[in-house]
């Protein structure tokens, strides 16, 4: 409870009665990656979440992007297999690392970003609660950019379609030009069936 926190740490996280009435964590702290690509890694995460390193030894480099001391980490180790989502599409484990813009705006100038550098995302999907960019960092870790269609977890279960259908897929080209075109984001962040692949159950795919 909030009187057992110690005062140095009140500022840096708020006490979290969960959904199920347990106390649960009251954030998500951070994710550590492995990886064999440790320069080229470090200059990735760098490169698409905007981060700062924070501390670096030979074998880790801390990166945060906001108020915390690190939200990602990378562990050099030069002799680790190979994995990632996508290389090893079949081993259990992380299947994708997600991180929320807090517009469209910030999201389809972060993909044009991006795209200047070389770092293309493989797939782009309208998942009808979200806008979703997927990437593959050098190891084959899978990396979503995301932004919410929604205001509120309410207004996500209300409003929106079944959260777990796969979605809607879209060329990101065309909707940064409706964006800059002026279009609403809120129509943006509708599903359109009419501009991409549609893989909601009972939908015939569109040329
Ligand atoms: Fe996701």
């Amino acid at each position: 409870m909030s009187e057992d926190i110690p005062i140095a740490d009140r500022h840096r996280a708020q006490p979290n009665q969960g959904r199920a009435g347990a106390i649960s964590p009251a954030k998500l702290a951070h994710v550590v990656l492995r990886t064999a690509k440790f320069e080229e890694a470090r200059q990735w995460y760098i490169t698409v979440l905007g981060a700062e390193v924070i501390a670096e030894s030979p074998l880790l480099v801390f990166l945060t992007y906001d108020d915390e001391h690190h939200r990602i980490a990378l562990l050099n180790d030069p002799n680790a297999a190979p994995g990632g989502a996508l290389t090893q599409p079949r081993t259990t484990g992380l299947e994708h690392v997600s991180f929320t813009y807090a517009g469209l705006g910030d999201l389809l100038l972060t993909y044009e970003r991006l795209a200047k550098s070389g770092i293309e995302p493989h797939w782009c999907v309208n998942h009808g609660a979200t806008t979703s960019m997927y990437f593959l960092d050098p190891d084959g870790n899978q990396v979503e950019l995301q932004v919410d269609a929604f205001d509120s977890l309410e207004e996500t279960l209300r409003d929106g379609p079944p959260i777990g259908e796969i979605g809607v897929e879209f060329d990101p080209e065309d909707l940064l030009a409706r964006y800059r075109a002026g279009v609403p984001a809120r129509e943006l962040l509708k599903q359109d069936p009419t501009r991409g692949r549609d893989h909601r159950p009972g939908r015939r795919a569109t040329p």
